[in-house]
């Protein structure tokens, strides 16, 4: 039963604490992916358990792919590269997910039927020409002809070729979606990707996928090209920066408190946050830093702090902090003098226009902001507190926007009635429970 709306009305006290949060969403949507295309069985430990995950591993099973689930472990039973087994009219569903509606399609570039793919409202208004594009002069088609967005249905085909493909938005998606196209294309793709998170790569490198990559300034020229045959690919999945980002903000924003969130990814192309709350003066630090199959993990301590300052952030930040950018924004509001977030038009197209509706959260509490297409100025106040009634509606079920609301009202107060409350399952399942258990927090 999805609950209608939920009231959160106490700050939360003061907190010594040390957490685990769910395992990260772009590794394990991208593990299942690459799993299906192996020739035997993967097992993954710590998988996310959302409901993006979920519609992988619908869409996957619909595609004759035998997943095994069990409270620990994620058992995948791969066809190898192009082994897929499905029926005429097959219609795959990707909800919530722009990862998965993305990372798809380049796995079904030799589909000799026409394949639907859905989403769901918020899906459904989301770019697809980005990945059309490419795809297109790969040699693959898409119907209706020039529509941009889901349903759309994709026909593959026989004669792919790989292209030289220019990657400027910083989207890990459109790389990793040129990058997945190649495991079905002859020859050798290249691709000229502004900076951008690395687990497509860091996963071809360890499943023996061919890939070169150089580093020319800001930019990675990387080469893939078909490899034979894929083998096992065990992992265990690390924590979620992106959903350590809430408890890191909670924390720094209440007094007298201290967190160790352990057992997180690291990923160097995944740490913005860390790095623009640190220029802001945030306590952070990194303990027990460990690998495992390319991956770096470790613990992150967090301490409260008085001391907030403004940033004027560096553009070259926004890829690696793109999920955080809503919550990072709270911490803004709170910091003293005036924050500037610049080439962010990005943000606008997640599941829904963060920028737009971060910056109307932020008027709702108080804080003046002046915001474009692409920039917001965030003026804050190291005072701010709230003591008012809000309401959080009409947001497209944006799990981050939940979340950033349910941090602002225990860490600023005030009595918020937040709708859909459900949404954080789409990534974070674990949210509501980690705040009740550690955290006493009560929703009503
Ligand atoms: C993701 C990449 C980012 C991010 C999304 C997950 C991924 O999107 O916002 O939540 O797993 O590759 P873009 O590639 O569109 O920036």
């Amino acid at each position: 039963m999805s609950t209608k709306f939920f009231l959160v009305s106490n700050k939360v006290k003061k907190f010594k604490k040390s957490i685990e949060v769910d395992g990260d969403k772009s590794i394990s949507i991208r593990w299942l992916l690459l799993a299906s295309q192996i020739t035997g069985i993967s097992k993954a430990q710590n998988l996310l358990r959302s409901e993006d995950v979920h519609s992988a591993i619908e869409c996957l099973r619909k595609l004759g792919i035998k997943i095994k689930l069990s409270k620990k472990d994620c058992v995948v039973y791969g066809r190898g590269i192009n082994g897929f087994k499905y029926k005429k009219n097959l219609i795959l569903n990707a909800g919530n997910s722009g990862t998965v509606g993305r990372l798809i399609l380049p796995l079904l570039i030799r589909s000799p039927y026409k394949i639907k793919i859905i989403g769901d409202k918020s899906l459904s208004r989301r770019d697809f020409s980005r990945i059309i594009e490419p795809l297109n002069k790969i040699g693959v088609q898409f119907f209706p002809k020039r529509k941009k967005n889901l349903p759309i249905s994709i026909l593959g085909s026989k004669y792919l070729r790989p292209i030289d493909y220019h990657e400027n938005r910083g989207s890990a998606q459109c790389k990793t979606c040129v990058m997945l196209a190649s495991l079905n294309t002859p020859g050798q793709m290249r691709i000229y990707a502004k900076k951008s998170r690395t687990h497509t790569e860091l996963m071809f490198y360890n499943l023996g996928i061919p890939i070169e990559i150089k580093k020319i300034n800001e930019i990675d020229i990387i080469k893939t090209s078909r490899p034979n045959i894929l083998k096992r690919y065990n992992l265990n999945v690390p924590g979620d920066i992106s959903s350590a980002a809430f408890f890191i903000v909670l924390t720094l924003l209440t007094k007298n408190s201290h967190l160790i969130l352990r057992n997180i990814n690291l990923n160097p192309s995944r740490l913005g946050i860390l790095k623009i709350l640190k220029k802001m003066g945030a306590n952070i630090k990194i303990i027990n830093k460990q690998f495992s199959i390319g991956e770096k993990f470790g613990d992150i301590i967090v301490k409260s702090t008085s001391k907030l300052k403004a940033i004027n952030c560096l553009s070259s930040l926004n890829s690696s902090a793109i999920d955080e950018f809503l919550i990072i924004f709270l911490i803004a509001a709170k910091s003293k003098g005036v924050s500037y977030f610049k080439n962010l038009s990005e943000l606008n197209k997640k599941e829904s226009p963060r920028l737009k509706l971060g910056s109307k959260i932020l008027n709702m509490i108080g804080i003046k902001t002046k915001v474009t297409d692409h920039s917001i100025k965030i003026y804050g106040n190291p005072n701010l507190n709230l003591n008012k009634k809000y309401e959080i509606k009409n947001y497209l079920k944006d799990h981050r926007i939940m979340a950033m609301c349910t941090i602002a009202a225990l860490a600023l107060g005030g009595k918020w009635k937040i709708y859909d409350p459900d949404s954080i399952n789409t990534s974070f399942p674990s949210f509501t429970r980690i705040l009740k258990k550690n955290f006493g927090v009560k929703f009503k």
